[in-house]
């Protein structure tokens, strides 16, 4: 697990159950889908400035993985630039091996020149989803990318087929390069405000999304920022919310949604306005001043530019983002793949068999800054955690070092690892006395949020 954090004065606790994943062996008659990515550095110039972007196949963002429920996934990636790279693939459940969601420490990373492939399967999973480098300073270069998977024909979706599918990485962005922003993580400092925000890899009205007047169109829309919360709204237009994180949800009509770092939602967007061009408008969140960008919702027979107001949107209110967050629910009676992680799932009969605490703070040690789970802030061993794991190299990580509850002394470095067992249903309580919001990405679980208390 890793946390994100970014600037504001929330005091949220949240609590999430997790259930270990399970290894199942692929179905020989599951589709195997193929993809050769080379990365490489090349220029872009996202904010009007030139930079060195992370470019997959020459794109940026790179390639979408379009895929279908229980696909398997070959994703070659040979990496191309003069630094070691790794991906991480958000919200995708590993049912193939956990060495494919790589985060430096744990996994080994590509070294400069080399490949590694990626062979995962999407086993009942449906959504919206997407990949990203794994360190922070490359996060802020690019080589992320969309992931759709689209329910097997067979399933039951509950709403119409939409007449498009449109992706939207919306996220912050930096002017300064990703060598100068990892001289000031390396020096121990905070990075400090995004210089402005991305939809699609690109500035304000550098996208534009066409629709049919009288249609109803589906957008997947992911935070893909290091730094700031994001609020996304269309002019004249509601948005009716489907799914979340690859769950369908009661579906409910928003005029405005708050996505935090990392997170996936989708809504549909009916045309059902005069025939002009809108903005679909995403800012920040929680953060003073506010940075805004804009793409287009063009109808097909436009006219010229919407003259109705934008909505309303939040800035740096705590409690919109709490209630809305509390508000969306899990549609239970949606037919749909729903891992069944003990045979016998059954919401709220199955028994917790162990409580976890985890407590976030923000340190100084040795004059740097960190960030400390139950006191503890990860430095990573010499040998990777899962290379040492998977050969039983002794002496490089401690199982159980990490405790289970907060504890009230100081933070301190340790290569942390938390031990769990096979089919073990776990609730974990994220607590978080600091001043900003701090969202989690559970890498390779299955998990579902059941409560939010602040
Ligand atoms: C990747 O791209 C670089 C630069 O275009 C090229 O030199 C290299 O041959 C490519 N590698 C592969 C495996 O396609
Ligand atoms: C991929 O890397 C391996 C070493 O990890 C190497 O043996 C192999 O030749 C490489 N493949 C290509 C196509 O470069
Ligand atoms: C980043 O910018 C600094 C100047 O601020 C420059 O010295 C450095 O070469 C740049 N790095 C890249 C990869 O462009
Ligand atoms: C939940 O899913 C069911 C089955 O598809 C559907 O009939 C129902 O309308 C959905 N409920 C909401 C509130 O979205
Ligand atoms: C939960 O525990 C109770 C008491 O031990 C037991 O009767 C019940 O069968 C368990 N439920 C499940 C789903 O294992
Ligand atoms: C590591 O240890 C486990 C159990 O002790 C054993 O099954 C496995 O074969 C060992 N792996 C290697 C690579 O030696």
């Amino acid at each position: 697990m890793e946390p994100r954090s970014s600037s504001s004065s929330a005091l949220a606790a949240a609590a999430l159950l997790l259930a270990s994943s399970l290894l199942l062996a692929a179905r020989a008659d599951d589709p195997y889908r193929f993809y050769t990515w080379n990365v490489t550095f090349g220029d872009i110039y996202p904010l009007g400035v030139k930079q060195e972007g992370i470019l997959i196949n020459g794109q940026f963002p790179g390639p979408q993985i379009e895929a279908v429920t229980n696909d398997n996934i070959i994703v070659n990636v040979f990496n191309n630039l003069p630094v070691p790279f790794l991906l991480s693939w958000q919200g995708i459940q590993q049912r193939r091996s956990s060495w494919q969601d790589g985060v430096y420490g744990t996994n080994c990373p590509i070294p400069p020149g080399g490949n590694f492939t990626y062979n995962m399967q999407f086993k009942d999973q449906i959504g919206s989803y997407y990949y990203f480098p794994s360190l922070l300073f490359h996060k802020a270069a690019g080589g992320y990318g969309g992931i759709r998977v689209l329910s097997r024909p067979r399933i039951p979706v509950p709403f119409d087929p939409p007449a498009g599918d449109f992706t939207i990485l919306a996220g912050d962005w930096f002017k300064l390069n990703h060598t100068d922003l990892k001289g000031i993580l390396d020096s121990g400092n905070d990075l400090s405000f995004p210089d402005g925000l991305l939809i699609n890899g690109q500035g304000s009205n550098g996208n534009r999304f066409t629709v049919d007047q009288g249609k109803t169109y589906r957008f997947r829309v992911s935070n893909v920022g290091i730094a700031t919360s994001v609020n996304i709204r269309i002019q004249g237009h509601s948005m009716l919310l489907v799914e979340v994180e690859g769950s369908h949800t009661m579906q409910t009509t928003f005029t405005s949604i708050d996505i935090h770092l990392g997170q996936s939602y989708s809504f549909l967007v009916t045309a059902d306005q005069p025939p002009a061009d809108y903005s679909i408008i995403v800012s920040t969140r929680f953060i003073t001043p506010v940075l805004t960008t804009t793409a287009i919702l063009h109808y097909s027979n436009a006219n010229g530019a919407a003259t109705v107001p934008p909505p309303p949107a939040p800035t740096t209110e705590i409690d919109f983002s709490l209630n809305q967050a509390r508000s969306i629910r899990w549609n239970l009676t949606a037919s749909g793949p729903r891992p069944n992680p003990q045979g016998s799932y059954h919401y709220g009969l199955v028994n917790t068999t162990r409580t976890i605490r985890l407590a976030n703070s923000r340190a100084t040690i040795n004059g740097k800054l960190r960030y400390a789970v139950n006191s503890i802030s990860f430095i990573p061993a010499d040998t990777p955690l899962k290379v040492a794991d998977f050969y039983n190299i002794s002496g490089v990580f401690t199982l159980g070092s990490m405790p289970d509850n907060p504890t009230s002394g100081g933070a301190y470095l340790q290569t942390s690892v938390m031990a769990a067992n096979m089919r073990e249903y776990v609730e974990i309580i994220f607590e978080n006395a600091e001043n900003f919001v701090q969202s989690w990405h559970i890498d390779g679980y299955a998990f579902w949020v059941v409560g939010c208390i602040s």
